[in-house]
């Protein structure tokens, strides 16, 4: 008889994720049961690509759906740029982040992760430039917004980051990236198109965004890491599977802050930090 491979990971006190080879996940409440079902036991077997792939977006669609989920905000060009500007400062930590938590890792004789995250973090290397490069194009003065603004929503995501790279076992940094790079790589070629067309006619301020979407790198990206995190151990899969979790609700706690800004309040806030006008649409 062939043998099914099921993952889980208990993300709350009372909410398991399941997922099998087929890549489905189930949300489980734990309730009532008491250490009757098995998964209320940390599971310890192999994972699969495909299981540790539905364990990470399950991970994903659960953090989302808290707290009854995000309704979309309609798009414009200063939620755009918040948005962007947002991205910097995560983009921006990135590679050090990454070296910081590989040397740690090392340290504790993990070299696989090490080198994993070393890899990653020079691929993501000069990220945050795309950022500064779109800003300027939209004829905004991008190092002083950067460095004056961090959007409310980001703060605590970048708090988040810094914690798990800081961390003393930092695996759930991999977790964390999963995150932003799995909800960016499902940026279909429509909304990328959309976003663009928000930009004045001749300017082109989406190189952050086409690279980081279904569009560009992230898809092989999101790929290598399901790849990498199904050759892990289970104790290291239900470590990353919570941070993936913790960072989606974070994630939707940012939607729910920068995107209910009204546009007017937006561009106040990025001239305060240009210390200028701003007129979007010159
Ligand atoms: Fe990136
Ligand atoms: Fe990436």
């Amino acid at each position: 008889m062939k043998r099914v491979t099921a993952e889980w990971v208990v993300v709350s006190d009372e909410t398991a994720i399941v997922s099998c080879e087929t890549g489905d996940f189930w949300f489980l409440d734990l309730k009532g049961y008491g250490d009757l079902l098995p998964f209320t036991h940390p599971m310890t077997g192999n994972g699969t690509r495909r299981s540790t792939a539905g364990l990470l977006n399950g991970a994903v669609v659960l953090g989302f759906a808290n707290k009854g989920g995000v309704t979309p905000s309609a798009i414009s060009l200063p939620k755009y740029v918040l948005d962007i500007i947002g991205s910097f400062h995560i983009t921006r930590r990135t590679p050090g982040h990454f070296a910081q938590a590989a040397k740690r890792l090392r340290e504790l004789n993990r070299p696989d992760i090490a080198s994993y995250l070393e890899t990653h973090g020079r691929e993501e290397t000069g990220h945050d430039r795309l950022v500064l490069k779109d800003l300027r194009a939209l004829g905004l003065p991008a190092e002083r917004i950067v460095e004056n603004f961090i959007p409310d929503g980001m703060q605590p995501l970048c708090e988040l980051f810094d914690n798990l790279c800081a961390a003393d076992y930092p695996i759930g940094c991999v977790g964390f990236c999963y995150c932003f790079e799995s909800t960016a790589a499902m940026k279909r070629k429509p909304e990328v198109d959309a976003l663009e067309a928000l930009c004045p006619k001749g300017v082109h301020a989406s190189r952050f965004l086409r690279t980081h979407s279904g569009l560009g790198s992230e898809l092989s990206h999101v790929e290598e890491m399901i790849d990498f995190v199904a050759s892990l151990p289970a104790s290291d899969r239900i470590e990353i599977t919570k941070a993936t979790f913790e960072t989606a609700m974070s994630m939707a706690n940012r939607l729910r802050r920068d995107g209910g800004m009204s546009d007017a309040a937006i561009l106040a806030k990025i001239q305060a930090a240009a210390g200028q006008e701003i007129d979007f649409a010159a």
